[in-house]
């Protein structure tokens, strides 16, 4: 939903990117904690009050706890789950595949993040399927350094599944990426695959959260009856990473990494720039 009108983009200024790096940063390190704490026997319920702690700490407050009604300050979707996994008294058990979707607001400016990790024995697959999704996300967002249009990003990360995969994983479509700043969730949408619809031109001041959600098996979903859990039809496991990017006039910026994207994206031959 947009808290603008149709077709209109939030543009950020410095001063404005400056509070979302600070959301950025506290909502990284408190991922930090969150996946370090994940392990065989841990439950889900206590990385969440974990995660919360630090984001009280750090002087944020959470974007979710509360978003229609949401009931946590994070999302954790644990195996055939994909994503808006509510967090319980569920022990992880060795081999769980669990994201953990986070968000953070500083004086009004939103952050949002995501990252997949395995507890205990990992299944190579599934191994697979975390690494892949996450050099896809990493290969959307050094897409948007040279991007004329939001649809290049989809583009990107879909030849980048299909060559290094081939027809064995499968992007999701029923959730998208998305702008962000005053909001958490803003125009435009971000597909995470090939589409007619081009989309917006990127503009500096623009930021945008890139996070594609891979299958190993098909890509329909269903919710269930909690009314968030998003879960894949076929029961097959899905992963999900996530980052908040913005794009200024000297180039691109991860907001939710605290070297702002430097290691992950010299792989794609891109050098993110400090903000203004
Ligand atoms: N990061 C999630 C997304 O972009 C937001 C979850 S909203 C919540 O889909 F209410 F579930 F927390
Ligand atoms: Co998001």
């Amino acid at each position: 939903m947009a808290a603008f009108g149709r077709g209109q983009i939030e543009l950020k200024s410095p001063a404005q990117f400056k509070l979302m790096k600070e959301a950025g940063l506290i909502l990284s390190a408190a991922l930090d904690v969150a996946v370090a704490a994940a392990d065989v026997g841990v439950s889900t319920a206590e990385l969440d009050a974990l995660f919360a702690e630090q984001l009280t700490k750090a002087g944020a407050t959470s974007n979710f706890l509360g978003y229609y009604g949401y009931p946590a300050t994070i999302c954790t979707s644990v195996n055939e789950q994909v994503v808006h996994g509510i967090p319980n008294d569920r022990k992880l058990q060795d081999g769980d595949l669990v994201s953990i979707d986070g968000g953070a607001i500083v004086g009004g400016w939103h952050a949002d993040s995501a990252r997949t990790v395995i507890v205990g024995t990992a299944d190579p697959a599934d191994l697979k399927l975390s690494k892949l999704t996450e050099a896809a996300m990493w290969r959307g967002i050094a897409a948007m350094a040279t991007a004329s249009r939001v649809g290049e990003i989809g583009d990107a990360i879909d030849d980048y599944v299909t060559e290094a995969a081939g027809e064995k994983f499968g992007i999701i479509e029923d959730y998208t990426g998305h702008g962000i700043g005053s909001a958490m969730h803003m125009d435009p949408d971000v597909l995470n695959y090939r589409s007619r619809n081009r989309g917006p031109k990127l503009r500096p001041g623009m930021a945008l959260a890139i996070e594609p959600l891979l299958v190993r098996g098909g890509i329909a979903t269903r919710t269930l009856e909690d009314e968030w859990t998003v879960v894949t039809e076929d029961g097959q496991r899905a992963a999900h990473w996530e980052h908040s990017v913005a794009v200024h006039q000297n180039g691109i910026w991860v907001l939710t990494a605290p070297d702002g994207g430097a290691a992950k994206l010299a792989q794609f031959g891109v050098t993110p720039a400090p903000l203004p």
